[in-house]
């Protein structure tokens, strides 16, 4: 059968069905809106006219057989991948239903350490063990690297039992490893290749852009398209390649995917996986030429960095995503956070995050030149009115965790509560993380050390949002409770 990417088979099975003006006695009880008019007022008659269930017309994302089939079909086509998932659940899911499908109770997966917390989770619900390979940090920047080949040829020496091999492709901040070199790495050694695109969508869409998953032959991607790719936000594809069964890793999606699965995030995927593969290689045209505009007016400001490609080094920067707005501030004397949150509250400037000495501005062919010269001149009066002393600030990122527990041990191990400070030398039993970009700082099985704490007071004062913990505060860790 040949395919067209042209067709949108989900919004086009919707169409239909509103068409036939079906008399609903099925869920959503609000009924396209009717049972809920502050509802269909505030989110539009069409909106909740196309928030409906799955029935025959429109297939079940379940075990899909025809509309969504053939979204799933197209979106395929679209990425290089043999076959493609259409997710609701975003791409959490999709990191998730990777590390499953690959990796059972006990068995080793290999992967850097500054890997979204979806990655971890994947760990605690599988009961997989990790391999971590320390990605080392960007010392000026304070940036995690991308995996040196080297270090991941020595982690498949020491570990030639594990199952597979996960990398971030790119960074949040847009570092890309060697992914061609790793995945053949990994494949002569019998492991599989799950590579976590969250921010790589439009990878697969522009030819000026580090290299995808798929187009290197790696076996499983997670793929956030409603970052980068346009739709709605939670809607997310899974991808998958090679010798990875279709229906296994559709059993595994379904251990925990709804059973509801939405028509509106599902028809989004499916109209922009339209957009992307008839325009994509123009859209990012325009987003590279934006976010290289301001890069070079920002960097025109004493202060700021917004760095590129001049990173790269043949191995842990092997690439950049340029359409990532990454700006380095530490040399104002502020960090990342801390413009962030000035940006918000005094410019009305909303970015999409910052850590302790880097802000990252999201660009998309939805900006305008004049929203981004508003960027710049806030950026430049920003230094102006603020700059500090950089000296006094924190001058690295990345700690090197002591693994003492799998995370699925020290998250189910009987536990007790005690105030951060006194948990120095105990095993933490849960996440610590500054939510974006939800890199944990500790992970459940990790030892808590005085680095790690200083840490994590240093991210609080600095106006961080940390995140992870039982205790809302995050004033109190979960430990390993020590044996009598
Ligand atoms: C690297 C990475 N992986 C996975 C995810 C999870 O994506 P989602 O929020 O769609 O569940 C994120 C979210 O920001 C991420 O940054």
């Amino acid at each position: 059968m040949t395919l067209s990417q042209h067709r949108v088979p989900i919004m086009e099975a919707l169409q239909q069905y509103q068409a036939a003006r079906v008399v609903p006695f099925d869920v959503p009880g609000h009924k396209r809106g009717r049972g809920n008019p502050e509802l269909a007022a505030f989110l539009g008659e069409a909106c909740l006219g196309n928030d409906v269930n799955s029935m025959k017309p429109l297939d079940n994302l379940c075990h899909p057989v025809s509309v969504i089939r053939e979204a799933e079909e197209l979106a395929a086509e679209a990425f290089g991948a043999k076959h493609a998932f259409l997710l609701v659940n975003g791409t959490t899911s999709a990191v998730q239903a990777m590390v499953m499908t690959a990796c059972k109770a006990g068995e080793k997966i290999i992967m850097p350490r500054n890997v979204h917390r979806s990655a971890i989770n994947a760990l605690i619900l599988s009961g997989a063990v990790p391999v971590y390979v320390n990605p080392g940090v960007q010392q000026e920047l304070g940036i995690p690297l991308g995996m040196a080949v080297e270090d991941v040829k020595q982690a498949i020496l020491d570990h030639p039992d594990a199952k597979a091999i996960l990398i971030n492709n790119p960074t949040y901040y847009g570092i890309c490893s060697n992914l061609q070199a790793i995945t053949e790495l990994a494949h002569a050694h019998d492991m599989l290749v799950l590579v976590d695109e969250a921010h790589g969508t439009h990878f697969y869409f522009n030819d000026q852009l580090p290299a995808s998953a798929m187009s290197v032959g790696a076996d499983m991607a997670s793929v956030s398209m409603h970052k980068s790719g346009g739709s709605l936000t939670q809607s997310s594809f899974l991808l998958i390649n090679n010798e990875v069964s279709e229906g296994y890793t559709r059993q595994i999606i379904n251990l925990t995917q709804t059973t509801s699965g939405s028509y509106l995030l599902m028809s989004s995927l499916d109209i922009s996986r339209k957009n992307l593969a008839l325009h994509g290689q123009d859209i990012f045209n325009k987003v590279i030429k934006m976010a290289q505009y301001t890069r070079e007016e920002i960097n025109k400001i004493d202060g700021y960095y917004a760095y590129s490609k001049e990173l790269i080094n043949g191995d842990t920067i092997y690439d950049f995503d340029v359409s990532k707005l990454s700006i380095h501030t530490r040399q104002t004397g502020l960090a990342g956070i801390e413009v962030y949150d000035i940006l918000r509250d005094e410019y009305d400037i909303q970015i999409e995050f910052g850590d302790l000495a880097n802000i990252l501005a999201y660009i998309s062919v939805g900006d305008r030149t004049l929203d981004l010269e508003r960027l710049v001149a806030a950026l430049a009066e920003i230094k102006r009115r603020y700059k500090k002393d950089p000296s006094s600030l924190f001058d690295h990122e990345y700690i090197n965790p002591e693994i003492v527990q799998t995370p699925q041990q020290a998250f189910y191990a009987p536990k007790e509560t005690m105030p951060l400070g006194n948990s120095i030398n105990r095993i933490a039993s849960e996440f610590v993380m500054c939510y974006p970009p939800g890199i944990p700082i500790v992970a459940p099985g990790e030892r808590v050390t005085q680095e790690i704490i200083d840490y994590i007071e240093y991210c609080k004062d600095k106006g961080c949002f940390l995140t992870g913990t039982e205790d809302q505060q995050v004033e109190n860790l979960n430990v390993v409770k020590e044996a009598d």
